[in-house]
Parts: C-alpha cells; structure tokens; sequence
C-alpha cells in the first residue's frame, strides 16, 4: 500500500514543456557555465529527421566544441558504450547533450558515468557505484515513452556474458539537469513510433500506479499521466501533426517517467526487458503486447486501484463492483493497443516459444520487477503469461484454419 512505504522521492531535472521549448535549452546550458567540449549523443533516424539539427542551430557555437556521437541503436549495449567511450576519451568532453529517446538518453547516462570513472559500464551495475559524478547530461526528448529523460536510470543489454539480459546503471548524478519537452519537435514523427512509444509510457504510469514501492506522490503522477495518455494517444498516434495532443503525449510521458524512476515498475518490464535483450526487440512495442496479459494477471492483487485506472482511462464504471470496474480497465486496455494498431500476440514479432524457459528464468530472477509487481508471482505464473501473449505458433493456426475448412467441406 502506498501511504505506508519509507520512500525517498527524487526529481532533480528542469523540465521545459510546451510548444517551441527548445529555445530554453541555451539558457539551461548558460545556467552551468560549463567548460570543455561537448557530446551530442543521437541516433541517424533523428539526424534524418532534422531534428538534431534544430537542436545545433539553438545553441550558436556549439558546433565547434562538440563531437557528434549519431550511431546509438535501439537496446545500447555494453560493448557499444564501452566502445563510444573509447573513441571518444582523449576528446576533452565534459558535458553531454542526448537528443533522442530512451536508448539515446540511457547511452548519454551510461557514457556519463565512463567519461569521469573510465573502466567498463557493467562495473556500474547497481545503485550509485560509481564513484565520480558523472558529467552533466541535457536531453532533448524526441518520443513520447521513455520518460528516462526525468529519471536517474540507464538501461543497458548486457551482451559480453553468456546470458544476454538488461541490467540498470542508477545514480543521483544520472538526472539529467535540463530536460526539452517541445511537442513542436514531435511534429510529423511516424503515427507507429507514437504508438508504440506512447504504450511504453502507459505501461509506466499503470505499473508504477499498481507497484508496491509506489508512494501516493508517485500515484498522483501515475494516475494523472494515465489519464493524459489515455485521452491524447489516438488521435496522436492518428495524425501526429496534432501540436496539442503531441505536446499532452510528451509532458506524461515524463510525468511516468518521474513517477517510475522513484516508484518501480513491475512485471511488464521484467519480462518485456528479457525479450528485448534476447531478441534486440523494441522495447515500447514488446511492452504494449505485454501490457493487457500481465494486466489481466495482476488485477486480482489490487482490484481498487485497478478500477481507478479504468476510471482514468473514461471507463463508464457506474454501477459496477470494484472487481468488475478493475476487469473493465484491463479490456479497455486490451482495445487500446489494438487501436493504436499493436501486434496482439509476441509471436507476430518473432518470439518463439522455445524461449520461454529462458525468458521466465531472466524475468524470475529479476527482482526489480518482481518485488514491485502487485501480485507475487511464480515461475509458472510467468510462463503462463508468456504462453498466452506469444500466442499460437503460425504452424498452429496454419492447422487450425486446415481443420475449419475440412470441418466446413463435410
Ligand atoms: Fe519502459
């Protein structure tokens, strides 16, 4: 229950919110009078977009200072980091700017803490390990999900060991000082990367809203953004031209995003994280098929604060039983996903069912998630949801849809 958790609660980035916010960013920067160069860490698909270039254009000067780091990929990697800071270490970096999403934003953290403490990023693994602050970081959000630009995690794919899995760097020194919420930026952006990226920050407000390490500070921001995402991410996903539902769209996103980073998640992202770290799966997509499963797993656990987000979501709950307005909230999530155009099953993404051993044992033994999940769950739990969400195989329905066409011959 919320209101009896000793919690400490942490929020220690500006955030600049609404339209044409970026022409803050200066000033943000000035703020510090920083010295030393520069990292501007992105990825090609925001280059492409014009938009890492609007962000250079804000900031005269900056230019010369900087190195541009343009390869970050979906699920940064140890190696990969480990890799970008060595090319980068004799540059005289001192500050970093991320321009991009969850994967730029949590890379732009991991590089952080390499620049000033050097060695291997899976040294950091853990809570404050590392022993230098990490450089200032500056993130320009350029999706509508990740929230990481509020929050003081990184989230990085162990690929050197044997288990392919995702581990988190944390630290205070991780918030980034200045975060840029400009819908104007979002403008034209794939209907697909809204969707997709918009139920990642769903999943965060309704995991966090029904996490066990919540607080009722971190409810009010879950339970708000849950609203929020709710109202805006059809018609954002629809026509993401649409300045207020995409300015709606990224100001929850970090809203969650602060939410979670101070009161857990749960089982979504424990096995959403095994998936993407086997499978170098989008993360937000991953979780959006995830989301009504493991809902539909974990209502039971707390059914009145599952009934609040049907309520959030506009549910008409009058008249209802708590359980029945908690059962109505997880359908219309179910319906959500659907309109916004999400796969239904992980199998339509490739997730194969041989894995499901090897995705419970990663989801299992992950107790960031599990301990914050509302409902205590086993091994069996996990694979069960994992077998109803992959789905049947396309061999199975190939047979099904051979056995409906015999039946309907005779
Ligand atoms: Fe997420």
């Amino acid at each position: 229950m919320s209101e009896f958790n000793n919690m400490e609660f942490m929020a220690k980035t500006t955030l600049y919110t609404g339209s044409g916010s970026l022409k803050f960013l200066k000033g943000a920067i000035d703020k510090y009078g920083l010295e030393g160069n520069f990292l501007i860490v992105t990825d090609k698909g925001i280059q492409g977009a014009g938009i890492l270039q609007k962000v250079i254009d804000s900031l005269p000067g900056i230019e010369e200072k900087s190195k541009i780091v343009n390869d970050i990929k979906p699920n940064p990697s140890v190696t990969a980091m480990n890799a970008i800071y060595e090319r980068h270490k004799d540059d005289g970096i001192q500050n970093i700017i991320a321009v991009g999403g969850g994967s730029v934003v949590d890379a732009a953290k991991a590089l952080a803490v390499l620049f000033t403490n050097g060695g291997s990023i899976d040294d950091y693994f853990g809570f404050d390990l590392y022993v230098n602050d990490p450089l200032p970081i500056f993130a320009v959000a350029t999706t509508v999900g990740t929230g990481s630009e509020g929050g003081h995690a990184s989230v990085i794919t162990v690929d050197n060991s044997d288990l392919k899995t995702k581990k988190l760097v944390f630290g205070e020194g991780l918030f980034p000082k200045a975060a840029i919420l400009d819908g104007e930026l979002l403008l034209g952006m794939p209907g697909s990367l809204v969707a997709s990226t918009g139920m990642d920050a769903l999943t965060h407000a309704i995991e966090g809203y029904v996490s066990r390490n919540g607080s009722i500070v971190t409810d009010a921001l879950n339970l708000h953004a849950v609203r929020v995402i709710g109202e805006a991410i059809l018609e954002a996903s629809s026509n993401t031209t649409n300045i207020s539902a995409m300015n709606r769209m990224i100001q929850a996103s970090t809203t969650t995003g602060i939410g979670m980073s101070n009161g857990g998640l749960g089982l979504v992202h424990g096995i959403s994280h095994a998936i993407g770290a086997q499978y170098d799966a989008p993360h937000g997509i991953v979780n959006a098929i995830l989301l009504p499963y493991v809902l539909e797993y974990n209502w039971i656990a707390n059914p009145k604060k599952f009934a609040d987000v049907a309520q959030a979501l506009r549910v008409n709950t009058w008249g209802l039983s708590v359980e029945d307005a908690a059962k109505a909230g997880v359908r219309r999530v179910k319906e959500l996903t659907k309109e916004v155009g999400i796969p239904e099953t992980l199998s339509e993404i490739g997730v194969r069912e041989e894995s499901i051993e090897i995705l419970t044992d990663i989801a299992f033994n992950d107790e960031l998630y599990m301990g914050a999940n509302p409902r205590r769950a086993t091994r069996k739990d996990i694979k069960e949801i994992l077998t109803k969400a992959i789905g049947p195989t396309n061999q199975e329905l190939h047979s099904e849809t051979e056995k409906v066409t015999v039946g309907s011959a005779n």
